[in-house]
């Protein structure tokens, strides 16, 4: 793993920058404590609404804040702690307010000079850019799917999300279709001359044939085209061996924490539906 300051930063900027525009707001427009940063999304995924406090850590009122708001909102949520973080502190507070680990990810990036030569297309991929409304729910129903599993609420929630962050110019969508059929998705997204690389995803049944590889190739492609001084992500364990054969760079690790709404009292478990786990399902089946 490299320590590259300048790389960590730009790790911990990108994913800010990338979750502060998937959420559609702040958590509360008032009386938000001023050490952290939440924001609500709309989709009843964890993964989609997030808290953080960068920089520092939070004060014990201010996270448990932070998890009542969600709580309200009946809204599973992750808390990231960063690599500016001062991370015991941070991690003790956040699990005396109940939050647990639910993943640990690696930051990893890109600078053009550790571009690999381009990667082989698989035969009969064909990847197109998302920008019709169908097009934007083939990609939210093939990155549901290929990350969790299928969801019609939920990707319904991330075509209105997806769809609302295209327009805005900053970020590119694509879909991989074999024989006229979405099978993967990849997204990029532009932001201080990044390119933040998210929603890398291939359907279970066409893994392992260097899909996930081709969809990541052609988000960096965008992203070079453009201009970017380097591409940044943050993979899950399952992501990492494909990102280091695209020539990305470990440089640091980010934790995420979960916490849950309390189950309701008619027993229901969360607004995400009944007996759905919401962990990608990766973690679920290793491998
Ligand atoms: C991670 C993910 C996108 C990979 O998709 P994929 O289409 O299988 O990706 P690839 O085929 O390019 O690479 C996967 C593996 O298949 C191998 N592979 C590629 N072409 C192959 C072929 N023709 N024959 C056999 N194996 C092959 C690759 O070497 C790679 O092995 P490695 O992981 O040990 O390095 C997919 O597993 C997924 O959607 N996971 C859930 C979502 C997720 O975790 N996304 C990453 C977020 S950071």
């Amino acid at each position: 793993m490299t320590r590259d300051p300048s790389a960590v930063r730009d790790v911990e900027s990108g994913h800010l920058a990338y979750f502060e525009s998937v959420g559609s707001g702040r958590l509360a427009e008032t009386d938000t404590p001023v050490d952290v940063r939440a924001y609500v999304s709309g989709v009843r995924l964890p993964l989609f609404n997030v808290a953080f406090a960068p920089g520092r850590t939070a004060r014990l009122a201010s996270i448990g804040w932070v998890a009542d708001r969600f709580g309200d909102l009946r809204l599973p949520h992750l808390w990231w702690l960063l690599p500016s973080n001062d991370r015991r502190t941070l991690r003790s507070r956040l699990e005396r307010a109940g939050y647990t680990l639910w993943e640990e990810s690696i930051g990893m990036s890109l600078d053009p000079s550790g571009r690999r030569a381009s990667v082989p297309r698989p035969s009969g991929l064909e990847i197109h850019e998302a920008t019709t409304g169908l097009a934007v729910r083939d990609f939210a129903q093939t990155f549901t799917e290929g990350t969790f599993e299928r969801d019609p609420d939920a990707a319904d929630a991330i075509a209105r999300r997806f769809a609302s962050l295209r327009r805005q110019r900053e970020t590119v969508l694509l879909v991989g279709y074999l024989g006229g059929h979405p099978v993967a998705t990849s997204a990029g997204f532009l932001h201080d001359g990044l390119i933040g690389v998210h929603a890398v995803a291939t359907l279970p049944r066409f893994r392992h044939q260097g899909i996930g590889a081709a969809m990541t190739d052609e988000i960096l492609e965008r992203g070079w085209s453009a201009g970017i001084r380097r591409a940044v992500l943050v993979a899950s364990p399952g992501g990492t061996s494909l990102y280091a054969r695209m020539g990305f760079v470990a440089c640091c690790r980010l934790l995420a924490y979960l916490r849950e709404p309390k189950p309701r009292a008619d027993g229901r478990k969360s607004g995400r539906g009944p007996g759905i786990d919401p962990r990608p399902s990766r973690l679920r089946s290793p491998g």
